[in-house]
């Protein structure tokens, strides 16, 4: 709530003192006709008391309504204040969990690229010693086809490979934690946004992979933005999330999977990223609601209707920047973010 604002208590104190007054002017008003004389005197007096009624209660349905959007104001910062400190502790959970994943799996990489140059090189000898023939060479042609030597001399450098593909993969994934997570001070940096998007697109990986193929597009012409990278990095989770919701909500499980394509333009005066979906699209009747705080359609536990709302005070609030959407029924959705290329003088 912004300061000079009336707190939650001083409007529900007002409130109850605008009532009070009404209570004792009505009480007046029956007073006046069981004591006064004369018709006329009584009905004067009754309409200036009717009169000052009637300016009382639309006071207070005025204050009524100060009071609802306080109570909705409050809930939403809390919400948001909540949402923020869970944020935070799981980033600094993940950045810590990353940092110890990055240890040991440093040395097994470099064990595993060990393997694979010696492996090769074992693979020469063997094969040289195999060229002997005569009798001393016999139990070593046995031994080689008791130990399938053949399949081992093919597998055996593709196993590896494996190991090393599983290794980079961790490595990309803890990586990208680690981005993702760090906190950005609240200072505003230059920030790749191919690199959030990647990023984002690897830590959500477990929440689409099983619903949808991700597809990005950049626009080589876009340079660094400045901007809160954690905030925007949460803003895209947010979307990505939602998308692969939408698209699940579509298909059966185990069926053909769907589609996220997102981009990123060069849109003087901004910076644009769509995020879209072949979900099921944004009914019309619910268009207008979809960015208030609390407003879901999931089940509980499910949604808590808080990413949208958080989406657009990052985006507008924080940023000076946009979000909006474009869907068709049973077409899809695409949500549309723009960051201003460069920071307005107020924020710099
Ligand atoms: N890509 C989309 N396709 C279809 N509907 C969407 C899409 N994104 C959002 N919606 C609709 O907007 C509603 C609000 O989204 P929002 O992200 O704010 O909350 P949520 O996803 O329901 O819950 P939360 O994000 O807090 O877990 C959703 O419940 C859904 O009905
Ligand atoms: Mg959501």
């Amino acid at each position: 709530m912004n300061r000079g604002e009336p707190t939650l208590e001083a409007l529900q104190r007002k409130v109850r003192a605008q009532e009070k007054t009404i209570e004792v002017l009505m009480r007046r008003v029956e007073d006046g006709f069981a004591h006064r004389d004369g018709a006329f005197a009584i009905m004067e007096e009754s309409l200036d008391l009717q009169r000052v009624v009637d300016r009382k209660t639309a006071q207070l349905a005025e204050e009524h309504q100060r009071l609802e959007k306080a109570h909705y104001d409050l809930r939403r910062a809390q919400a948001q204040l909540l949402q923020a400190q869970k944020m935070e502790s799981i980033g600094q959970l993940a950045a810590g969990i990353a940092h110890e994943i990055n240890t040991p799996t440093q040395y097994v990489s470099d064990n595993v690229v060990f393997v694979q140059r010696a492996c090769r090189s074992l693979v020469e000898l063997v094969e040289l010693a195999l060229t002997a023939q005569g009798p001393e060479a016999a139990p070593l042609h046995e031994k080689a086809k008791a130990l399938r030597y053949p399949f081992l001399r093919e597998q055996l450098p593709k196993a590896i490979e494996q190991a090393a593909e599983g290794l980079r993969r961790v490595g990309s994934i803890v990586g990208a934690m680690k981005d993702f997570s760090h906190p950005s001070a609240d200072r505003r940096e230059p920030v790749d946004l191919r690199e959030c998007i990647t990023t984002t697109v690897t830590v959500a990986r477990n929440e689409w992979k099983y619903v949808a193929d991700i597809q990005t597009t950049f626009d080589e012409e876009l340079a660094p933005v400045p901007c809160l990278r954690d905030q925007i990095n949460q803003v895209l989770l947010n979307l990505i999330v939602n998308a692969a919701h939408a698209i699940a909500e579509q298909r059966p499980a185990g069926g053909e999977l769907g589609h996220i394509d997102i981009s990123t333009r060069r849109a003087p005066p901004w910076a644009e990223i769509r995020i879209k979906d072949d979900g099921g699209g944004i009914p019309e009747a619910i268009r207008p609601r979809i960015f208030d705080p609390f407003f879901t359609t999931k089940p509980v536990g499910k949604g808590t209707g808080q990413g949208l709302a958080i989406a657009y005070s990052v985006m507008v609030e924080r940023h000076h920047g946009e979000i909006d959407f474009e869907s068709e029924l049973g077409v899809g959705t695409t949500f549309i973010l723009r960051l201003p290329l460069r920071l307005p003088e107020e924020v710099r």
